[in-house]
Formats: C-alpha cells, sequence, structure tokens
C-alpha cells in the first residue's frame, strides 16, 4: 500500500460527515457517498471525490469505512449495493458503525464466504459529534493484527486514540460496555435533574451544586451545561442510545440486567413521544414534566 491510504467513506450522517472531514484535512485522498447526495456535495467542497453508489465508491480503495445507522444498513451497502464485491483485492474493511455483537459476527461470516481476501476491522468509535469534529474519538478495533500499520494513518487521522482488541468482535463488546455505562450516566443526570425539580429546587442552584462535583465527569460536566441552556440538539441521538442499550441487552440473559431493562422501556416509550432524534439528555427536560 502506497505510504498515504486511498480511503472510500460510506455514511456522512452526524458522525461520518466530520470523519470524513477529517480525513481529507490529514491529506488522505477519500472518496465519499451518502444514500442522501446532499452530505456528499459538502464534502466535495473540502476536497473529497464523490462517487454514485458504494460501488463506485470503494474500487481502487485500500481501506473502506462504514458508518452507518445499523447493521440493516451496513448490509444494504454491504451486499446488496455491491460494496463487498467491488473491493479491491486484500483492501481493509474498517466497519465503525455500532452494530453489535450478533450481527458483526453475521457480516464477518459473509466476508469469509464472498471476500476472504478482504480484511474486516470491527472497529466502532467511542464519543459523539463533537469528539468527531475535534478528532478526539476513539476506536474500538479488532481484527487480524498484520493490518494494524497499513489502517494506522486513518485512525489516526480519525481519532486522539485506538484501542485494539483481539478478533473481530471485540470491538463492539467494548463499544456496548461503554454506551451501556453512557446510558446510566445519561439516566442518573436526568433523574438527578428531575430530583431537583419534584423537590421545589432551582434549576441554577443545582447546576451550581453539581459543578466541580467528583461525582460529575467531564462528559456529564458537558452535558449539564447544555442542559442548563437547554440545548438539546443531537450529539448522542435518543435513539441511537435507545438502539445501543437494546444490542447489548440482546446478547445477555435480561433478568441478570432489570435496570437496563426497564431504562429501555423509559427511553423507548421518550422515542415513541417523538424524541428521539434530540440528544440523549432531552430525558432530563421529558421527566420534569
Ligand atoms: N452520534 C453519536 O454520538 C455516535 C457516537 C458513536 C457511534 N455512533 C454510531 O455511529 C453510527 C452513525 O451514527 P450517526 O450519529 O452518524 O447517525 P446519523 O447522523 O443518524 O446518520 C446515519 C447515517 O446512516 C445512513 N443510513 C441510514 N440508513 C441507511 C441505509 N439503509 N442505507 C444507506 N445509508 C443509510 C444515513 O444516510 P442518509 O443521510 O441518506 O439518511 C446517514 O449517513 C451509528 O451506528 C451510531 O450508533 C454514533
Amino acid at each position: 500500500m502506497a505510504e498515504k491510504p486511498r480511503v472510500a467513506m460510506l455514511g456522512l450522517g452526524g458522525m461520518g460527515q466530520p470523519m470524513a472531514t477529517n480525513l481529507v484535512r490529514a491529506g488522505l485522498p477519500t472518496a465519499v457517498w451518502n444514500r442522501r447526495p446532499g452530505p456528499a456535495r459538502k464534502l466535495a467542497e473540502r476536497g473529497a471525490e464523490v462517487a454514485d453508489s458504494p460501488a463506485d465508491a470503494v474500487r481502487r480503495a485500500d481501506v473502506v469505512i462504514t458508518m452507518v445507522t445499523n447493521a440493516d444498513a451496513v448490509r444494504s451497502i454491504a451486499i446488496d449495493q455491491g460494496m463487498l464485491a467491488a473491493m479491491a483485492e486484500g483492501a481493509i474493511w474498517a466497519q465503525m458503525s455500532t452494530i453489535g455483537v450478533s450481527e458483526t459476527e453475521r457480516i464477518a461470516g459473509l466476508v469469509r464466504e464472498q471476500r476472504p481476501d478482504v480484511v474486516l476491522l470491527d472497529a466502532p468509535v467511542a464519543g459523539s459529534r463533537g469528539p468527531a469534529e475535534q478528532r478526539r474519538l476513539v476506536v474500538l478495533a479488532s481484527g487480524p493484527e498484520q493490518v494494524r500499520d497499513r489502517i494506522a494513518p486513518v485512525f489516526d487521522a480519525l481519532a486522539q486514540r485506538t484501542v485494539w482488541g483481539g478478533p473481530a468482535g471485540t470491538g463492539s463488546r467494548l463499544k456496548l460496555v461503554n454506551n451501556m455505562l453512557l446510558a446510566f450516566l445519561a439516566e442518573g443526570i436526568a433523574e438527578a435533574m428531575a430530583l431537583g425539580h419534584s423537590l421545589g429546587l432551582d434549576r441554577t442552584a443545582v447546576l451550581g451544586a453539581l459543578q466541580g462535583s467528583p461525582l460529575v465527569s467531564h462528559w456529564a460536566a458537558e452535558k449539564l451545561e447544555r442542559i442548563g441552556r437547554d440545548e438539546y440538539a443531537a450529539q448522542y441521538p435518543l435513539s441511537l442510545g435507545l438502539k445501543d442499550v437494546n444490542l447489548a441487552l440482546y446478547e445477555v440473559d435480561i433478568d441478570r440486567f432489570p435496570v437496563a431493562n426497564s431504562l429501555a422501556a423509559q427511553w423507548q416509550r421518550a422515542v415513541e413521544h417523538g424524541l428521539g432524534e434530540d440528544d440523549v439528555t432531552v430525558l432530563a427536560r421529558a421527566l420534569q414534566h
């Protein structure tokens, strides 16, 4: 592979758009594709090559990245729209969407059957849209060790750190652990704020009392600040948070995770009330009504 790998980025949503921008900024030749054409046009202005289809995007790529909503979208792109079949001999596919463990293993099986020369990396990311813009993501990478040097310039362009696990599937497992903790933190913030409201406390006083507390992580502090400004535009949409809790619960005996199960039911109701596209912190507002 040349010193600068050619990259194809498929999926230019809240995460894919800033990630593709960082690839271009790092000087990596980047082809992009998105289902709706609008987001790709923005990337063209920044120097990316825009492809008309997933297959066209990946033909000459050394590294293909998928960053879309869920496993259905990944399979639609990779199989139905011909991405996997069109990939160059021996290319790397870094699957970075959060699709859980079973679906990752299903996709690894498809790669083994249909394109055994392609190297699949299961590499979801920790960090939301802000960190993606600021190159502060953490890549939870897993898959064959021999491609680490080849993929390094790509992950370095996207993230502050890459954590390598074992075989493909490990990254997705780590991602579910990360997001379960995140879900509990989001719910903890929402319920603490709702309790303050129910106890008749002024919101500014509650936020002031929590400021600098050892209980409040950097992430939680940023979320509390946004809640203080009534700012709920999505960084990590509630619908994706619910998807990720459900992906985790799918893998385990639900009876051993009753609190996560109840959290998922509550988030499901909030999504049904139309809050799915708002940030996960919107629960803080929802619980006060
Ligand atoms: N947001 C976060 O904080 C965060 C953090 C870490 C990981 N993630 C994970 O990263 C992935 C992407 O998240 P995001 O925030 O970028 O989501 P998003 O803003 O909702 O964007 C979703 C992307 O997936 C595409 N897509 C959806 N269904 C598709 C289909 N059937 N065929 C082709 N493309 C399809 C969308 O295309 P259109 O534009 O055409 O709709 C869009 O490009 C998800 O798996 C998410 O769980 C998100």
